[in-house]
């Protein structure tokens, strides 16, 4: 019998995986051999002895102690790719709201409280809610893995000028990027010639605060950058100094922190950019296929 403990919520349909009688499957689940996991944080937790992997359905694994897990032999497992659609519809909701007045021009539309008179006030209101196209613009794209190369492949799509950076980029991420992607070798040029800016980075050491007063200096006025990746991946304080002197247009973040909570030019979304009833769905099953492997034949894949 092998024992699944789970934490957060996990798709039914990953779990529906596990329904053989050769499995137990439960929160709280005594001597586990595997957790099942989403956003649940495990740097604090002790692990049980019996744990020999972990399957965390999503792709990032920052919030998976992955030094001791190999230190005590445990498996780590991710979804990479399952939720990417997810996140670059989410990206262009982001990319929308950076440059059309939306969130402003809708909290107008909720403040009035009288139909009487309604069409003359918004014909003389609706000037100060103008935005800009998206069509013609540069979009530039920080690191081109699953969900880089799609929102890059996107930017075309919407007649957007397209540059991207990324050190390493796999070789099945350059096989689907399209070659109208213009690759920089430069991260410094990339911030200089963007429009927007969207990042796809893992948190690493060498990403941890990587968007700083340096790479901020010499940006259009006009940016819109868009973090659908990690908030460690940016220095709070300087996006407010950037926007506050004027040296870019907004900051589009899923990742909303206590210092950036009220800036007028800082749009946050409470970490969505994965939720969808479909991205859950093939996280889960995909972590869950996985676990199943390495427990039943000793196979380890996307470990
Ligand atoms: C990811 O890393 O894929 C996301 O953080 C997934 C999630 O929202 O759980």
């Amino acid at each position: 019998m092998y024992k699944i403990r789970t934490y957060n919520t996990i798709s039914v349909k990953g779990l529906n995986r596990f329904s053989r009688e050769d499995y137990e499957v439960a929160s709280e689940l005594p001597h586990p051999d595997a957790f099942l996991i989403r956003s649940q944080k495990l740097h604090d937790m002790e692990f049980p002895e019996t744990l020999k992997a972990i399957g965390r359905a999503g792709a990032g694994v920052n919030n998976v102690p992955l030094e001791r897990c190999i230190e005590q032999g445990i498996v780590v497992f991710n979804a990479p790719g399952a939720n990417a659609n997810a996140v670059k519809e989410l990206v262009l909701a982001g990319m929308l709201l950076g440059s059309r007045d939306i969130y402003a021009g809708m909290k107008f539309v909720e403040s009035l409280d009288q139909q009487d008179g309604l069409d003359p006030l918004l014909e003389k209101e609706k000037k100060r809610f103008a935005g800009t196209e998206l069509i013609g613009k540069t979009l530039g794209v920080v690191g081109l893995g699953n969900i880089g190369s799609l929102v890059a492949n996107m930017g075309l799509a919407l007649g957007m000028k397209v540059i991207g950076y990324d050190p390493a980029i796999s070789v099945e991420a350059a096989w689907r990027l399209s070659s109208d992607v213009e690759k920089m070798d430069n991260l410094n040029s990339l911030f200089g010639r963007a429009d927007y800016i969207s990042l796809h980075l893992p948190v690493l050491d060498a990403t941890r605060g990587l968007v700083s007063d340096n790479l901020l200096s010499g940006v259009k006025p006009s940016l819109v950058l868009l973090n659908f990746a990690r908030g460690e991946i940016v220095d709070n304080s300087a996006i407010v100094r950037a926007l506050d002197d004027g040296r870019m247009h907004r900051y589009v973040s899923d990742f909303p922190a206590n210092d950036t909570l009220r800036h007028p030019g800082i749009l946050q979304m409470p970490h969505i950019g994965a939720s969808t009833g479909e991205a859950e769905e093939n996280c889960a099953i995909m972590v869950a296929d996985q676990l199943m492997d390495f427990l039943e034949n000793g196979n380890i894949a996307n470990s």
